[in-house]
């Protein structure tokens, strides 16, 4: 561990461009095995962790891109979340930050055509990262896999590897269970690229905003 956690809070983000350099088995290990001091309910560590890279990986790109140009309807296990008014808000001004940077309008259906592939190649990463669950557990356990899913991410950027969180990971899980012999009664719920930056990505200047301190924090008697 090197790292300070606050650094690695700060300079993490979501990286939407990686060069092809494959990440050493050696440091996945190191960056899984610091993700594993992960705490969870009652220490059930629900995660069942599967890591693609090389043939298989490319496998799946190649079918999640032949899926992507007939249009086949995703298939999450765990289904999207019905937004409020808020939280539709703020993926506007995700949007509109991103399109900011590359001098595009958020009206331009290019910009938002490179945004859906980009995601659909998984951002060209070398890794993959699934984190599943039994299905019979529910929102504690999730909760658990939400824990760890930023562990790996800070963990990856002690090492010196960039990632980024995306359901577009595992919008086809049959896919995924077939190609990556992951169980039936394993829910897959969110997958990680992991790789280095490609700095000439095309979205390589944009960092998202957050809420200020004082709008998501309410003190109480201090
Ligand atoms: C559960 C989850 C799913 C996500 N899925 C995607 C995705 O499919 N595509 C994408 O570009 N970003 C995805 N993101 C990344 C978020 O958009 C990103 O974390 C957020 O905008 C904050 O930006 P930052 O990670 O750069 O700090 C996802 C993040 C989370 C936590």
């Amino acid at each position: 561990m090197s790292m300070e956690v606050g650094k690695a809070l700060w300079e993490r983000r979501t990286v939407r461009a990686f060069l092809p350099d494959r990440v050493p088995r050696e440091t996945l290990e190191a960056i899984l095995t610091d993700a594993l001091r992960t705490p969870s309910w009652a220490n059930t560590q629900p995660w069942e962790i599967f890591v693609a890279a090389g043939e298989p990986l490319e496998r799946i790109r190649k079918i999640w891109d032949e899926r992507t140009q007939a249009k086949i309807p995703t298939d999450t296990d765990i289904p999207f979340p019905n937004f409020k008014p808020e939280h539709r808000e703020r993926i506007k001004e995700l949007t509109a930050g991103r399109a900011a940077v590359r001098d595009m309008s958020t009206e331009d259906p290019a910009f938002h055509r490179d945004f859906h592939l980009a995601n659909r190649r998984f951002f060209d990463a070398p890794c993959a990262v699934y984190l599943c669950m039994d299905q019979s557990l529910g929102a504690w356990s999730i909760f658990d896999l939400g824990a760890i899913c930023q562990s790996i991410c800070l963990a990856a950027q002690d090492h010196g590897v960039d990632s980024a969180i995306a359901i577009n990971l595992v919008i086809y899980p049959d896919v995924l269970r077939s190609e990556l012999q992951i169980p039936r009664d394993l829910a897959i719920v969110i997958g990680i690229a992991l790789g280095y930056v490609d700095h000439a990505g095309p979205e390589d200047a944009f960092r998202s905003e957050r809420r200020p301190l004082g709008e998501a924090v309410k003190f109480v008697g201090l």
